[in-house]
């Protein structure tokens, strides 16, 4: 069994996955949304602390487990520093005391093996990886070879929503409340401009779409919300489908998939489906409760490099917060 940590953000998780089953054992989260959602966003300083509370809470569950691990993995990039080291420092103390080897995982190939969690699928697939911190199209061929193909030039896909929501007061984080506010909305109501549609460049771009709704929110009452995040919502999906509709023509999709926290967005979702129908591609998707920062998408990926003796000296590991793929 591999046990697995993440912290790269503000969830507090640990998996325990079986190396030959590829099963999930044991998974846990303890999410910081509440304590964050006062100031808007993501304090990383109190989310350190907070993981430094919950991370051995868990841990403490998982006890039973201990005589049967074979190796630790955890988060090493992207992410926050400052969170990031908390799960690092108890990855390492973990492998000293039960003398196994470390895993050092990268959180955006997390996300991709979130798809195979309790499910099967396979690669070669074009995956849109859409989070907090991230927008990109990425060509997966393998563990080993995973090539970024597009990216955001600014704000993330999530990041958008989770500004738009700050904007009018309504909590962090923003993704789910602008997507169930925008379920009552008019999206038709405020038409915004798509990010970079006369560009033929293959990228993204969430700024000024923020700022196109904070005019808008200027002069609206609270009445108005719904159709502001619904007018949002279908400029931020847009924008996505728009370039992914001109990247299809040179790269026609048979394998497509939406990975990363905001990959929960039904509005998107159906929006892809939409999109692929003239290809005929396949559309894997994850669960809907391992789209959000997990510890048992890094056990999955673990389990890969675990077969394929990818291990971290101990020496060596380093937290790599602005490291991409
Ligand atoms: O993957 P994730 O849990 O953390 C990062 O690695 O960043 O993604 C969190 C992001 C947040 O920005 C959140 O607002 C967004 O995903 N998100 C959504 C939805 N659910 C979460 N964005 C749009 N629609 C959603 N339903
Ligand atoms: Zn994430």
């Amino acid at each position: 069994m591999i046990l697995a940590i993440e912290s790269s953000c503000d969830d507090s998780s640990i998996s325990i996955t079986d190396i030959k089953t590829k099963k999930l054992v044991y998974h846990k989260k303890i999410s910081q949304e509440l304590e964050h959602s006062v100031y808007g966003g993501v304090v990383p300083e109190l989310a350190s602390r907070l993981h430094a509370e919950a991370l051995p809470k868990i841990l403490q569950e998982c006890k039973s487990y201990f005589s049967e691990l074979k190796a630790i993995a955890v988060t090493t990039a992207p992410g926050l520093n400052v969170t990031l080291v908390e799960g690092v420092t108890m990855a390492k103390a973990l492998c000293l005391s039960l003398n196994i080897p470390l895993i050092a995982v990268n959180h955006l190939k997390g996300h991709i093996y979130s798809l195979f969690i309790e499910k099967e699928t396979s690669f070669p697939m074009t995956v849109l990886l859409v989070s907090g911190g991230h927008t990109q199209v990425i060509e997966v061929t393998r563990l080993e070879d995973m090539k970024m193909v597009a990216t955001t030039m600014d704000d993330s896909f999530g990041e958008s929503f989770d500004k738009v929501s700050k904007m009018m007061d309504l909590g962090y984080p923003g993704g789910p409340i602008i997507e169930k506010l925008a379920k009552e909305g008019n999206e038709d109501r405020y038409p915004m401009p798509l990010p970079l549609s006369q560009s033929p460049l293959i990228a993204f771009s969430y700024s000024g779409l923020k700022n196109a709704v904070r005019l808008v929110s200027l002069e609206a009452e609270e009445a108005d919300y719904p159709d502001i995040a619904a007018s949002f919502q279908k400029a931020a999906v847009g924008h996505l489908t728009q370039k992914l509709k001109k990247y299809f023509k040179t790269n026609p999709p048979k394998h497509f998939s939406i990975v990363g926290g905001a990959s929960a967005n039904l509005y998107l979702r159906e929006k892809i489906e939409i999109l692929l129908k003239p290809y005929a591609a396949k559309l894997s998707l994850a669960e809907l409760k391992y789209c959000s920062d997990n510890a048992a998408m890094i056990g999955r990926v673990a389990i890969e490099m675990f077969e394929k003796d990818m291990f971290t000296s101990l020496d060596e590991v380093k937290t790599e917060p602005r490291t991409s793929l």
